[in-house]
């Protein structure tokens, strides 16, 4: 699902307006209509009450016109302005001078104003119309009080276009934003209705046309998605009956230390529920009989080591490994070490295939690696953590445009992961995955990602489909393991059991 910026959606309406001659009091009537459906949608009968709190800008107009309908339609409506008249823009006051022909009579908020908190609390909804893309700063004054009312009450509040106060960009707050239903968004969704706080108030998402013609539409660049069930729906390849295990990729995972043996196996057994003909697991010496027990499906190979880690003994055997291989990964409970960098580094430097590096093996980049020179694709999969140490600096509150720059500076794909994991591609495009819980924030979570992601890379995926498809595949295992489990309960095996039922579409 393609995503707008603020930025592009005020171009695009420039260019439906200026360009194509489109009525913009005609576009914010449709608008109108949208929100007005969905607040009504909120009533149990039509007569009910609803406040509509409007901004000075077009966000407000919409409310305004908003208003209108659901008066003409029987509901008991107010509208409470927050902005200074002075500055209303044209379409706003056209919207107003609408309403008050139509008999209604817009009023100035007043915080703190007893009447005007006793009526809002017996509405049955609140319309937030106070800032839409437009917003540049962080709330003050009557728009701050009027959020605040809209949080105290216990009335459902329905958004026109973004909540207010979320940063449409980012889903970062600016000073304070109500918590909704429902938004109902206009053209395109945005990047705030997924991200940060913003994907956390939005509610359910609505997204309505407002009469800009379809070749209009392509003026949005295609360079922010949100991963939906449309975009997976052909995910992975079909599986030939006449197919052997060689048709599905073989792959080597070199993971694990004495310290952590959990990794190997998450990984190694993620890799294999997600389809891959032929799993190889390269582990320290001392850890091979716990791995070799671990897992039936995958073959398990002793490195050399030292005190538990991979030792610099262990790169030509890992090089000898990577030979006829179609997909590398490393990285998942290496620890860090001398040889450990070494074999990352020694990796990164000879393998051709596409290589996903996870865990200690972004810890081994951090700092002194330049993981600009390689011959491969490569992918790396940080969470927030992890991906400061790489950077050598604290990252900026903007997850996706440092994602994006990273990706771009360094060539490789990034996966940043956490609440709406962010994949980055090095052209410029970036994808937000819809998939995941809570549940999963528990350690091998991410050695689960790691183990699916190498498997699609090894079945033949390009690289960018891999990424975006194995973070939503992963996400949409853990839904279906919290669906049975619990958030509490689950485990990062649970996910791995749940692979194939998230998979059983394809
Ligand atoms: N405190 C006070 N004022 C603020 C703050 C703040 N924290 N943040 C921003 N503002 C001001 C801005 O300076 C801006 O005023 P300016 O344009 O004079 O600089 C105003 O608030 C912006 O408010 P918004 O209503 O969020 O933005 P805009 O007027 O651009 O409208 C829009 C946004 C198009 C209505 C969008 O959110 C929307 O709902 N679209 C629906 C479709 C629609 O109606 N489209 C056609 C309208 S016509 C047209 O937009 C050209």
């Amino acid at each position: 699902m393609k995503l707008a910026t603020a930025r592009q959606m005020k171009e695009l309406d420039g260019y439906a307006i200026h360009t194509l001659g489109i009525s913009s009091l005609l576009l914010m009537e449709n608008a109108a209509a949208a929100l007005a459906e969905e607040a009504a949608g909120c009533l149990m009968n039509p007569g009910e009450r609803i406040a509509v709190f409007c901004g000075g800008g077009n966000n407000g107009g919409d409310g305004a016109a908003a208003a209108r309908i659901l008066a003409r339609n029987g509901a008991e409506v107010r509208l409470f302005l927050t902005g200074d008249r002075e500055k209303f823009t044209p379409d706003l006051k056209e919207m107003l001078a609408r309403y008050e022909t139509a008999g209604g009579e817009p009023e100035e908020f007043i915080p703190g104003d007893p009447e005007c908190e006793a009526w809002c609390a017996g509405a049955s909804v609140l319309i937030d119309a106070l800032f839409g893309i437009g917003l540049n700063s962080p709330l003050r004054g009557r728009p701050l009080a009027a959020v605040e009312l809209m949080n105290r009450l216990k009335v459902p509040v329905v958004a026109a276009d973004i909540a207010s106060g979320v940063e449409s960009d980012t889903g970062q707050i600016l000073g304070a934003a109500p918590k909704c239903v429902k938004t109902i968004t206009f053209t395109y969704p945005k990047i705030g209705h997924f991200c940060g706080e913003g994907g956390l108030l939005c509610g359910d998402l609505r997204v309505a046309g407002i009469g800009i013609p379809e070749e209009a539409l392509s003026r949005i660049p295609d360079k922010i998605f949100a991963v939906d069930d449309e975009d997976t729906r052909e995910l992975l390849p079909r599986r030939r009956r006449d197919s052997h295990k060689g048709d599905y990729g073989r792959v080597l995972l070199v993971c694990g230390s004495r310290d952590y043996t959990g990794a190997p196996a998450f990984s190694a057994r993620a890799a294999v529920r997600t389809g891959s003909g032929l799993v190889f697991l390269g582990v320290p010496a001392s850890i091979h009989g716990i791995e070799a027990e671990k897992n039936d499906e995958a073959m398990v190979i002793s490195l050399p080591e030292e005190e538990g880690k991979l030792s610099p003994g262990a790169v030509p055997v890992i090089l000898e490994q990577l030979r006829g291989c179609d997909a590398c990964l490393i990285g998942p409970g290496l620890g860090r070490s001398e040889g450990v960098s070494a074999a990352v580094r020694a990796v990164l430097e000879t393998c051709r295939v596409p290589l996903v590096i996870d865990a200690d093996g972004i810890n081994a980049l951090a700092g002194n690696i330049d993981i600009w020179k390689r011959n491969c694709p490569v992918i790396l999969t940080p969470h927030e953590g992890e991906f400061q140490r790489l950077l050598g600096r604290p990252m900026k509150a903007d997850r996706i445009s440092q994602a994006r720059e990273f990706a771009q500076a360094s060539g490789c794909i990034l996966i940043l992961k956490g609440y709406r994991t962010v994949t980055a591609l090095p052209d410029g495009r970036v994808y937000i995955n819809t998939t995941g819980n809570p549940g999963m924030a528990k350690g091998g979570s991410g050695d689960v990602l790691s183990g699916m992601l190498v498997s699609l890379l090894g079945q033949g995926l390009s690289p960018e489909r891999a990424a975006w498809g194995a973070v939503w595949l992963h996400g949409r295992a853990g839904d279906t393991t919290a669906s049975e489990k619990g958030e509490y309960g689950m485990t990062p095996t649970d996910m791995i059991e749940a692979i194939p039922k998230a998979t059983m579409q394809y």
